[in-house]
């Protein structure tokens, strides 16, 4: 069989960072595409001697033909696509944010297509279901209808389908996965990024406010990056989408595992939940593609706080953006 060799798209974000690790830490070798800002969150959680062995290429997802020479010039046995704009950018933007999560997703299947690439791995996201009245009581099945609240879960599902014509007329492989709350070093943006920014005050010592409150599925960067992985190597054809499920809990549970990590720790949490169902079923996802990591909650938290303690202690983050 051939060397794997892995092109990854947003590998400067939080959930990149974590795959580049991983993958360089197995010795694969990678080719990193992203706009070419501040590599701040791959140095959180890399030695620079590890970084060292990662290609990066500086680049735009929105030009399909940077994005075509980059991936044939990388050699790629295996994509993972996670460059996209999140909900409050999409927001704030949503021209940019239809070029960055539609276009550029378009584009790397388009590429895949032309190079003769098998398979793409590609984030989506469960913000392309919709209000929780809509769903039975429950954690939400894989073939509940979608309706997306906002121009990011449009983007999101525009992909799912972008996926499904690619598979039918040109025989382009692919499977979404549906991360919910991605939690952990990193994780700094975002609609719900407050839950680790609280992790990051209780690791300095400062008091916080969660800016949401309810039910959510939360998940240890680490595994989600473990399963975006896993996915690329996955025997499949198709165009299957999956919903990642992680730890469904309150966010008061979050608190409390703050505390059992860092007793004395300030974290409150506002009562009003997200407009998002509870939880997701990833029964698919296990059938699709075997048993997926699963670090328990508290261990997560209590992980992620000794992390931004080391951190904070080297200098690699800081408190500024709390
Ligand atoms: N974080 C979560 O909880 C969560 C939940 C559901 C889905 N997702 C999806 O997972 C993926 C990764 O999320 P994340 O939290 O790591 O996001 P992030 O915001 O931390 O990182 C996104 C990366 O994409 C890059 N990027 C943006 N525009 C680009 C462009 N035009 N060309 C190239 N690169 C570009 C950014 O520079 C950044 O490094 C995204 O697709 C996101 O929508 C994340």
């Amino acid at each position: 069989m051939a060397e794997e060799r892995f092109f990854l798209t947003g590998a400067l974000g939080c959930l990149g960072s974590w795959v580049v690790k991983n993958l360089v830490d197995e010795g694969i070798p990678t080719t990193v595409f992203d706009l070419g800002g501040n590599p701040h969150r791959l140095k959180l959680i890399m030695s620079d001697d590890d970084l060292a062995k990662v290609t990066f290429i500086n680049g735009d997802v929105t030009d399909l033909n940077v994005v075509e020479t980059a991936i044939r010039d990388s050699g790629a046995t295996h994509i993972i696509h996670l460059a996209a704009l999140q909900v409050p950018f999409c927001k704030a933007d949503p021209m940019l944010g239809a070029r960055v999560n539609v276009v550029g997703t378009v584009n790397m299947f388009e590429s895949a297509k032309r190079l003769g690439i098998k398979k793409i791995v590609y984030a989506s996201s469960i913000a392309v279901y919709g209000a929780p009245s809509e769903y039975p009581e429950g954690l939400v099945k894989h073939d509940a209808p979608l309706h997306p609240l906002n121009h990011y879960g449009v983007y999101k599902r525009a992909n799912e389908g972008t996926a499904s014509i690619y598979w039918q007329d040109d025989g382009v492989s692919s499977i979404g996965l549906r991360p919910y709350t991605i939690y952990g070093p990193g994780r700094d943006q975002g609609l719900t990024s407050t839950p680790t920014k609280a992790m990051l005050a209780a690791a300095a010592g400062i008091p916080y406010h969660i800016s949401y409150g309810g039910y959510n599925g939360f998940q240890y960067t680490d595994d989600v990056a473990k399963i975006f992985i896993q996915a690329a190597r996955a025997a499949y054809e198709g165009a299957g989408v999956y919903n990642l499920r992680g730890s469904v809990a309150h966010v008061s549970e979050v608190v409390e595992a703050i505390k059992a990590a860092e007793p004395g720790a300030q974290i409150t949490f506002e009562a009003k939940p997200l407009a998002l169902p509870d939880g997701f079923e990833d029964v698919e996802l296990v059938k699709a593609i075997g048993a997926v990591p699963e670090t328990p909650l508290k261990e997560g938290v209590a992980m992620t706080i000794a992390q931004f303690k080391q951190a904070l202690a080297a200098g690699k983050v800081t408190t500024d953006n709390l």
